[in-house]
């Protein structure tokens, strides 16, 4: 069910009861096709179709409808005939994967004999998920997230989204950074095991990581092998980039030389991983994001510029709230329960509270958790989503 081309149809006021546009949909299953209401207009998200039943149906819809509902199944129509690249198999036209068939002969035999994620499946999750005490629920906590991950029970939290300290030497209230990397890593790994131990089976953990170039340490990769190590799937890596390109010409390595040139990037990495299975449980209508936003986001390569705020907040290393927006809405419905342990000045909670979705901040410093409560308290929930 993962796999559908959003078709974006813009109306101005749509009656959402339209009882013809939801009859026509009825004739249709929802592994083929199904639409789903926006701020302006709806989305069909397409699989396959017996295009000719399909067209013959809206037109004998539209001819005994009025004349809004007409222009609606005819605007549909119209997008959906727009589209000219499609497979066939019968009657239908098949919209997405057909072309993979044709790249790689057998191509679903050799999935199976190549297995997914091989290296996750000898986990020993247990699959029973908890909910949390109400007292740690929508909270911003002072501590060191090794200790108070202890308090939580297993299974609990629906997505983890943070940014660890990167260890690149910054100015933290009370965190010393630029520390020995084996002590540092250590320290990480052990809070990660935390974080793993509290997600939900099913939940998915995000961490945003810029590695320290100069000093040669891929933090994204050895993260990402650490949480292989311990049974989490991959589920893919988004490059956030940030396009502040005045880092980019400052050193050279050696000068015109392929003796030791130093490359430069503007980019961040977020790691994604989920815990037992790649699909989280949720109610569809608990969905929040749209059409158009799904169509962009899951393009892995996001445009967003840094935080600019960062003095106003009086913290050195934030990320910022569009980021943040992004992977609440691709990775978690409206109600989960969001975790940030190193949640700084609070921008994933600030985010999470806007978004309709409950969230525990926790921070070592007590300086940033204050900001971070009062950034909750002038946080509006975003009512427009309803
Ligand atoms: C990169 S910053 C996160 C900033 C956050 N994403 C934001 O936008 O405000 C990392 C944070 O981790 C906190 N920290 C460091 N060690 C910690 C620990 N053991 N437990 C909890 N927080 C910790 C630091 O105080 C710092 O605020």
């Amino acid at each position: 069910m993962d796999n559908y081309i959003p078709v974006k149809i813009y109306v101005n006021n749509i009656k959402r009861d339209d009882a013809t546009l939801h009859r026509l949909f009825f004739l249709y299953p929802k592994e083929d096709i199904y639409f789903e209401f926006t701020n302006d207009g709806l989305v069909v998200y397409l699989r396959e179709l017996d295009f000719f039943n399909f067209k013959r149906n809206i037109q004998l819809l539209a001819k005994n409808s009025n004349v809004d509902t007409a222009k609606l199944l005819n605007s549909i129509l119209y997008n959906i005939e727009k589209i000219k690249s499609y497979g066939l198999k019968g009657r239908k036209r098949l919209y997405v994967g057909y072309d993979k068939e044709r790249k790689v002969k057998n191509r679903i035999e050799k999935e199976r004999i190549r297995g997914t994620y091989y290296y996750a499946k000898d986990n020993t999750f247990s699959r029973q998920n908890n909910k949390i005490p109400e007292q740690f629920v929508n909270k911003i906590i002072t501590g060191d997230s090794e200790e108070i991950l202890k308090q939580f029970p297993e299974n609990c939290i629906d997505l983890i989204f943070t940014s660890p300290p990167y260890n690149f030497g910054l100015e933290y209230d009370n965190h010393k950074d630029g520390i020995d990397w084996n002590k540092y890593f250590n320290k990480l790994f052990v809070i990660f095991k935390e974080c793993i131990r509290v997600l939900k089976y099913g939940g998915r953990i995000v961490v945003n990581v810029q590695p320290l170039f100069s000093d040669y340490i891929p933090i994204h990769h050895i993260l990402s092998d650490f949480f292989i190590k311990n049974k989490l799937i991959w589920k893919g890596e988004i490059l956030w980039d940030k396009h502040n390109y005045n880092c980019k010409y400052t050193a050279w390595g050696s000068w015109k030389s392929p003796s030791n040139p130093y490359l430069k990037y503007t980019w961040e990495f977020l790691e994604i991983f989920c815990k037992g299975d790649l699909k989280h449980t949720g109610n569809w209508k608990m969905a929040d994001i749209t059409g158009d936003e799904f169509k962009k986001w899951v393009y892995a390569r996001w445009d967003i510029p840094p935080e600019y705020n960062m003095k106003k907040y009086g913290h050195p290393a934030m990320f910022p709230e569009p980021l943040t927006e992004r992977v609440l809405k691709l990775f978690s419905f409206k109600g989960d329960l969001i975790l940030d342990p190193f949640n700084g000045v609070g921008t994933t909670t600030a985010v999470a509270k806007r978004l309709s979705r409950n969230y525990i901040g926790i921070d070592i410093s007590d300086e940033y958790c204050k900001k971070a409560e009062d950034r909750i308290r002038n946080t509006q929930v975003n009512t427009s989503l309803f």
